[in-house]
Parts: structure tokens; C-alpha cells; sequence
């Protein structure tokens, strides 16, 4: 049986590597269709800083950007060749290559953080790890769009195993930070740009919302990870 901290960096490395480089390639066109959803969320939910985790080559971070300051859009990816395209494609947002279950950035230091289709990706092993590390970097919404079954069950990807899980994704978060409040679930399908997502956003208690210190740059907590020149924050 594989270690779970194994698991963890197996998956990571499978991402980071060819696998991660074809699905960037084979999904460049897909994500026109994902204007509305972020035009509708960022008019109802004013945010001043956002961040993705598993944002590839930036197909929500595009129209994010419309609605944020490009300066204030931040993405976290751990594949290479995704984050050259992000770089080339959106020079003003900050792409910052990284893993999910631990982020180079300071507690509450934005509005909104969220996943889409990136859970999906996480083990058993390195879940708790992952959510918690949103929940920490966010000030007040979390949102998470990934696949749904009320109980865990794995679905064969690409060739590969424990490679993706579909799960009630809103209740582990739930149960692992009893404070959140679910403000909306919703689904969408492919009429809709989405891969039959179901979303799950979440705000955060009053209480825990304010930052940790008040310095003019996001990298506080960077952990000791040493951060390229380019992902920087250009404040
Ligand atoms: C299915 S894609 C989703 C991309 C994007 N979020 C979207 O909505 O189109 C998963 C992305 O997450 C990245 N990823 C997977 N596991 C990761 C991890 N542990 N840390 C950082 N990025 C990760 C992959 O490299 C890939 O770009």
C-alpha cells in the first residue's frame, strides 16, 4: 500500500509533469463559456483580492481579471507549462508555481479563494492539508467547484488510479471548519461551460477574518519556498 504522504507527491509529480502538460494543451479552448459565471458571482460578491489554487493556464483568472485588479489576481499551480502560458497570456496576474496543501501566502490576505476542479484532484492524504490552507488565506468567501457524490467514490482518469474522486466536497469542508457558512450550492453543465460542477461558496465567521499583519504584500507566510523574481507582487 502506498504511504499517504506518497500518494501526495505522486500526484503532484503527475501533474506537474506530461499529464499536467496535455491537459493544458487539450483544454486551451475550453473555457469562453465560464465569462458569466465569474460576471454574475463578482457583482454579487465584490472582492479586492482573489486567488485560485490549480489555476492552469489562468481560464477563470481571464475573467477574474475583468472585474479585479490584475495586480490583485493571484493563481497557484504546480504545472510548469501552464504557468508559461499564464505568464505570456495575462502578463499582470500573478502566477505563482506551488502546491496546493501549502501556500506561499499570508493568512486572510484575500477576499475570495477558491478551487474548480482541483479537490477532485487530492488524496485522502493531503485533503484536510488543501482546505485548510484555502480557509486560511481567505478574509471572507470560499468557493470550491468540483464533482459530487454523497458518499466518496473514485472515477478512473486518463489511464491513471487515485487520480480523481468525486465527493461532497461542501460537507468535508464544512466538517472540518464548522464556522464556515454556506451562502449557496449550485450546479452547471456543459450547456453552461461546466463540466457538471457542482459549487459550493462559503463565508467565513466575522470573527476570524482580520489579517495578520498589515505589510503591503501577500507572500507573509511564503514558508520558507523561495518565490521566482516573475511571481512576485508587483506592489
Ligand atoms: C482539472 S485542472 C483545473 C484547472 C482550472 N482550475 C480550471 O478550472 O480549469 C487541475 C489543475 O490543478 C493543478 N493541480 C493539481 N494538483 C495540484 C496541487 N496539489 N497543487 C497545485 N496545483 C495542482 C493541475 O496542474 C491543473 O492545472
Amino acid at each position: 500500500m502506498t504511504e499517504p504522504q506518497a500518494e501526495t507527491v505522486r500526484l503532484e509529480q503527475l501533474w506537474e509533469g506530461s499529464f499536467g502538460d496535455e491537459y493544458t494543451e487539450r483544454n486551451l479552448g475550453a473555457y469562453a463559456a465560464r465569462k458569466s459565471f465569474w460576471d454574475e458571482l463578482l457583482a454579487q460578491h465584490t472582492c479586492a483580492r482573489v486567488l485560485e489554487i490549480g489555476c492552469n493556464c489562468g481560464g477563470n483568472l481571464q475573467w477574474i481579471a475583468r472585474h479585479v485588479r490584475p495586480r490583485n489576481v493571484f493563481g497557484v499551480e504546480v504545472n510548469a507549462s501552464a504557468l508559461r502560458r499564464l505568464h505570456e497570456d495575462l502578463p499582470e496576474v500573478n502566477g505563482v508555481h506551488g502546491t496546493a496543501k501549502e501556500l506561499p501566502f499570508r493568512s486572510s490576505w484575500f477576499d475570495l479563494v477558491f478551487t474548480m476542479g482541483v479537490l477532485i484532484h487530492q488524496p485522502d492524504s493531503s485533503l484536510p492539508a488543501v482546505m485548510a490552507e484555502m480557509v486560511r488565506c481567505s478574509r471572507r468567501w470560499v468557493l470550491c467547484g468540483e464533482y459530487f457524490a454523497e458518499t466518496v467514490a473514485e472515477v478512473p482518469y486518463r489511464g491513471q488510479e487515485g487520480a480523481l474522486f468525486k465527493r461532497d466536497y461542501g460537507a468535508i469542508l464544512q466538517q472540518h471548519f464548522p464556522g464556515l457558512r454556506l451562502i449557496e450550492r449550485t450546479f452547471r453543465g456543459p450547456d453552461q461551460g461546466w463540466d457538471d460542477m457542482t459549487f459550493w461558496l462559503f463565508e467565513k465567521p466575522v470573527e476570524s477574518r482580520s489579517t495578520e499583519d498589515v505589510a503591503p504584500n501577500p507572500m507573509g507566510q511564503a514558508r520558507g519556498r523561495t518565490l521566482r523574481d516573475k511571481d512576485h507582487p508587483r506592489d
